[in-house]
């Protein structure tokens, strides 16, 4: 195990913000938390663990351990009547996994094609997009808790996942390392195309009966039209979960703002898209020293070089204040805010 000492973490953070770590200990397997955890100084200090870095906000050095996790491998576990397992160590990049799984040809994972970040990560916000949510194709995962050492397998159930949230961002926050993910993906496959923008490719394209292999080179050239690859420019996704209201709440919206976009939830609320909120309130390609707001999506916050975490916070709380101001909504924050 080797220890190191002041590392930037610059190249470890999607957005790029400048923050040393005083301590960062690479965690390639289980036993290697378990060595941190028995070491005579590192032991007793507090952990940060840190996956692909691409949901998080530093705004400074960071004093506790970071654990950045790097346990690696990828596995087809079993075939079952109505489902193929597959597992990934918690330091795999999500994406290439995704692609990894497509070319074993077992497709499920196709909606979250490049999602930024690692596998260990997925679980904690619980990632979605077009349609599908990381819950949906949930096995179980591998974890060891950072106070006792205790390694444990946790179920669906136990993950309490709920729209970006889970029980790592809750009771577990900083409390567990993830090492390993087990997806379900289930037989036969079937592609989920109802988000309007799948929709629209189905539509330009002619083809209603898409292959797997389709419906991931349709998410990536959507995701790559509206949303900023961090390799160019530096941005943590979503900077802001879209609000959930009430039936009364969107009504009175509705009659403010007729335009705004909206969509019926189960259980009879709405959810508004915050981006079109953001945008409604005049924040697209606007800065605040060199924080950004993304030209072709409001709800992405962008580095334009040289940023600090500092500056992204005061952009944040500046677009929150004028979404306040004009529809009555708090914006709650996705990343985490170091
Ligand atoms: N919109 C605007 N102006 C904008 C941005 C969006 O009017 O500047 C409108 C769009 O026209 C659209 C609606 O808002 O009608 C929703 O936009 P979009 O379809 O791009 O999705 P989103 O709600 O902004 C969510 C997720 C994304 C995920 C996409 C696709 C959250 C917070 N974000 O974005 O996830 O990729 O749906 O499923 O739920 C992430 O979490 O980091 C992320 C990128």
């Amino acid at each position: 195990m080797q220890i190191e000492t002041g590392v930037s973490l610059k190249p470890y953070n999607t957005f790029g913000l400048p923050a040393l770590a005083q301590t960062l200990v690479r965690i390639e397997s289980d036993a290697d938390v378990r060595r941190v955890l028995d070491h005579p100084e590192l032991g007793k200090l507090p952990k940060f663990v840190l996956g692909g870095g691409s949901n998080i906000v530093l705004t400074r050095d960071v004093s506790q351990v970071v654990l950045k996790v790097e346990v690696k491998g990828r596995r087809i576990v079993e075939e079952r009547a109505d489902a193929w397992i597959v597992e990934a160590g918690g330091g795999e990049n999500w994406h290439d996994f995704v692609t990894w799984t497509l070319d074993q040809g077992l497709p499920g994972l196709e909606n979250m094609a490049l999602i930024p970040g690692t596998v260990g990560a997925s679980p904690v916000q619980n990632i979605g997009a077009y349609g599908v949510e990381l819950k949906d194709r949930f096995e179980s995962l591998d974890a060891v808790y950072l106070v006792t050492g205790r390694g444990a397998t946790l179920d669906r159930p136990s993950c309490r996942f709920g729209y970006r949230d889970s029980v790592f961002k809750q009771s577990l926050a900083g409390k567990s390392l993830i090492t390993r993910v087990r997806f379900r993906l289930p037989k036969p496959w079937q592609p989920l195309l109802g988000y309007l923008d799948l929709e629209r490719k189905m539509a330009e394209t002619g083809q209603h009966a898409p292959t797997p292999r389709q419906v991931y080179d349709w998410v990536c050239e959507i995701r790559r039209a509206k949303l900023p690859d961090p390799a160019v420019v530096g941005n943590a996704g979503s900077f802001f979960k879209n609000p959930v209201v009430t039936v009364e709440q969107c009504r009175d919206i509705i009659g403010r703002d007729p335009e705004i976009v909206h969509y019926p939830m189960p259980d009879g609320s709405f959810k508004l898209a915050a981006g079109w909120l953001i945008d409604a309130c005049g924040w697209k390609g606007k800065s605040i020293g060199r924080a950004g707001v993304y030209e072709k999506q409001a709800l992405v916050l962008i580095n334009r070089g040289g940023a600090i975490g500092a500056e992204v916070v005061t952009l944040a709380r500046a677009i929150q204040e004028s979404v306040y101001g004009r529809f009555g909504i708090r914006l709650e924050p996705e990343p985490v805010v170091v």
